[in-house]
């Protein structure tokens, strides 16, 4: 008999139906690596192959990354027939030959452009050019398409202008024959979550996310009273800026069909390592898509040990596909220097029955904090009559077996005994126990230290989870 677990921090929403785009992809959140927070207009064929090759032998590929995706600035202009070309400078070997290095070993390839006549770095745009681009990166062998919003000709302000832009590109996609995973990147405006499900497999829902836990910024005007119908999302977002506006649309997601809250920018910089681990945990709760933008051949133990935590990465995948909703929230007079102190829970079901709790702490100082189970099953019986709350349950904390800075370097450096994707002292090789595909859509069992983390506590019928939880964290 299985014993009903609640994993600790590790959180998730419901999931219904199948992707209405029907290409059959991210039916769990996309896993990879994108180039812009790190390289922005320095992308060439060097960084694509050289991080291709971390991602491989460092272990990440093992554990689902899959994704390498070149963002803006890699091409240059149209050619007399009107077909995109790649910048010379940059991709001296053609983009399709970038492509086949990356197929070779094992990942797939992505590529960027925007939905109005230029990209956001002034390069050709893809409106009005639809079939042929897409045609173009289908023969080069692309398996994913950003799709992104600047110089959109006016043609939004209402859903339907929305909608009917990023159609005319999903449907070129589909023409060609090609499953290409299709990423609308509009930033949320006309509120991607009510149009775009049924035409692609991910939309990000708010400005770009920048690598500061909490810091107003002119750059990012619209805050969560506003986010809904935000005219200008702007960029320098803070993961608190982000992460509340995200609340409040958890069930618009589903298989195939994702909340992207924009790439993580864990190991660029600009976090704590508990604010690292809270982006982490709860970008995976919320079914993100998990796209690292780190540089890969200067990557630390540290970002290594988030990165490649399985047990998040399970969250992340879990066959559920069920975001996890915040279920309350209060401010708290440690503020930081913004004056924005808060606390917050986020729950959701797992498979297996299995549940995820997340407590964040984002005041300033270290709390207990608590969670009961009223609160934790309140979406399945308000006021204490959900039949969860008589059960006892067992508590795991998902980041008790985090690698070690000395396994993790030893991973880095090659010198690693166990050899890359050995998950430090549990010792999993997710190739060996048949792909993470496989282990990822397993029930997690308590016997399993690389997916549950370790057990910490138990609560009663009717009881409290109780955590200790650092200042921007989650319990770990
Ligand atoms: C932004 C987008 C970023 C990045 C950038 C490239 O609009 O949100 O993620 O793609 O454009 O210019």
């Amino acid at each position: 008999m299985r014993t009903t677990a609640l994993h600790l921090w590790g959180p998730a929403l419901f999931a219904l139906g199948s992707s209405a785009l029907k290409n059959g992809l991210a039916l769990k959140p996309q896993l990879g690596w994108n180039t812009w927070n790190s390289f922005a207009c320095d992308l060439n064929e060097t960084v694509i192959l050289d991080t291709a090759e971390r991602i491989v032998s460092l272990g990440f590929k093992d554990l689902g990354y899959e994704y390498v995706i070149l963002d803006d600035c890699w091409s240059a202009g149209r050619n007399e027939s009107g077909y995109l070309v790649y910048d010379e400078a940059k991709f001296p070997n053609g983009i399709s030959h970038v492509a086949d290095k990356v197929h070779d070993m094992g990942l797939k390839i992505g590529i960027y452009s925007s939905a109005g006549t230029m990209t956001c770095g002034h390069y050709e745009g893809s409106l009005r050019h639809e079939e042929k681009d897409a045609a173009l990166w289908a023969s080069w062998g692309i398996d994913y398409l950003k799709y992104d919003n600047c110089y959109n000709e006016g043609e939004e302000g209402t859903p339907k202008l929305s909608f009917d832009r990023y159609n005319a590109m999903g449907k070129a996609l589909n023409k060609t024959g090609r499953p290409i995973l299709y990423a609308i990147c509009n930033w949320g405006v006309d509120g991607p979550w009510n149009f775009a499900p049924t035409i692609a497999n991910s939309w990000r829902t708010s400005g770009d996310l920048s690598n500061v836990w909490d810091r107003d910024d002119v750059n990012c005007p619209c805050t969560e009273t506003d986010g809904l119908d935000c005219k200008l999302p702007g960029y320098h977002c803070s993961i608190m800026n982000v992460l509340n506006m995200a609340a409040y649309y958890p069930s618009k997601a589903f298989e195939g069909a994702w909340n992207d809250l924009d790439m993580l920018q864990v190991g660029n910089g600009g976090l704590t390592d508990d604010e690292s681990i809270a982006h982490f945990s709860l970008w995976a709760a919320v079914k993100s898509p998990l796209l690292m933008t780190n540089v890969m051949t200067k990557i630390d133990a540290k970002t290594l040990s988030i990165l490649q935590n399985p047990a998040v990465l399970a969250v992340s995948q879990d066959p559920l596909g069920s975001v996890a909703i915040r279920r309350w929230r209060y401010y708290v007079d440690d503020t930081d220097e913004f004056g924005k102190g808060e606390i917050q829970m986020y729950t959701g079901p797992l498979s297996g029955g299995d549940q995820l709790v997340v407590l964040l702490n984002a005041g300033s100082k270290p709390r207990e904090m608590n969670a009961t189970l009223v609160d934790i099953f309140w979406a399945d019986g308000p006021d204490g009559t959900a039949s969860e709350i008589q059960k006892s349950w067992d508590i795991y904390d998902l980041w008790a077996n985090r690698m070690s800075d000395d396994d993790a370097w030893a991973i880095i450096n090659g010198t690693s005994s166990q050899g890359a994707s050995m998950n430090g002292p549990t010792g999993y090789n997710l190739s060996a126990m048949g792909g993470f595909e496989k282990v990822y859509s397993e029930t997690p069992t308590s016997s399993s230290k690389m997916l549950m983390g370790s057990k910490v506590g138990s609560v009663n019928p009717s009881g409290t989870v109780k955590a200790h939880v650092r200042p921007h964290g989650v319990p770990c």
